[in-house]
């Protein structure tokens, strides 16, 4: 071996150990950044009252009950699967097929529908202002799908799949959820297919087989965001995942949107519903 390429050889060698010594550096650093995130999240939860999601609870309460619209009624005569006014454990069987939509529906849908049905409510400007901007305090749909959900905190997560609709809705979300379609060629399961893995700090739950990953993320939404200082819902998520893939606008409250929420409830079936959660 000439000098030269003895030389060249060790160089590459200490290369080598620096560069994975830089990487192994750079993942430990993450990993303290994200056990840092998960003492806050515990701190925070560990306070009932430090969580400012709960705020939009009690702002959702009040709406639920106010009378409104050109019937001038309160939200309590609607039903939300479990009968007029049941809310206790109706959003842990969400979404669910309702035979006088003929549609199935997730909460954010079926408030809207309640909205226009019951109250008589113009809801182009609700829909229009669903996903509130940072520092403005929330929108009508995050108050009142943190109340809903609130309400059955504790119970486990369980999907309705016996109506046939509600068996299309689930396959139509299958199907969406495996769809590789935009300028980047991705399917939701390009980025939660695998279990571990991270985009800048955020864990990326495995969403593509039922079980625990998805146990944790999905029953927890809506979830106050300390990134975003507010609540953002399912409905959010999902448009919000849309955004990331560079797909067309979806509609707030769409077939397509609603077909993927029953899908995820169905791989998240048996998680305990936590809602508003905390998240990054
Ligand atoms: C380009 C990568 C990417 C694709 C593709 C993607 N997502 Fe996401 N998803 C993310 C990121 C990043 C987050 C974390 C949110 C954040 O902090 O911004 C996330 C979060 C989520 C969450 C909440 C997870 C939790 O822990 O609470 C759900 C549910 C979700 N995505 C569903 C979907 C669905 C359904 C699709 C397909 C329509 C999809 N995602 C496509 C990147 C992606």
């Amino acid at each position: 071996m000439t000098f030269r390429s003895l030389f060249g050889a060790l160089a590459m060698a200490a290369c080598a150990v620096t560069g994975h010594a830089l990487i192994a550096e750079r993942a430990l650093a993450q990993d303290d950044a994200a056990k840092g995130i998960e003492q806050y999240r515990k701190m925070m939860q560990d306070d009932p009252f430090a969580n400012p999601g709960l705020l939009y609870v009690d702002a959702g309460e009040a709406l639920w009950k106010e009378k409104r619209g050109t019937k001038n009624v309160s939200l309590e005569g609607c039903d939300m699967g479990k009968g007029p006014g049941v809310l206790e454990g109706a959003f842990a069987e969400l979404p669910r097929y309702f035979a006088d939509a003929d549609k199935v529906m997730d909460a954010e849908s079926r408030v809207i529908w309640c909205m226009e049905n019951l109250q008589g409510l113009d809801t182009k400007p609700i829909i229009k202002g669903a996903f509130s901007k940072r520092g403005k305090g929330g929108s009508e749909m995050e108050f009142l799908a943190s109340y809903i959900g609130s309400l059955s905190n504790g119970m486990k997560l369980k999907p309705q799949l016996s109506h046939p609709k509600e068996k299309q809705a689930y396959e139509l979300g299958e199907a969406l959820f495996y769809m590789r379609a935009g300028p980047h060629d991705f399917s939701c399961e390009t980025c939660h297919g695998v279990s571990g893995t991270r985009i800048r700090l955020q864990d990326l739950p495995d969403l593509h087989k039922a079980g625990v990953d998805a146990q944790k993320a999905i029953p927890t939404w809506p979830a106050y965001r300390v990134s975003t200082e507010s609540v953002k819902t399912m409905q959010h998520r999902m448009a919000d995942c849309y955004r990331q893939m560079r797909m067309p606008k979806v509609g707030f409250g769409s077939d397509a949107v609603t077909a993927l929420i029953t899908f995820l409830a169905k791989q998240a079936e048996g998680g305990e519903i936590n809602v508003p959660a905390l998240k990054r």
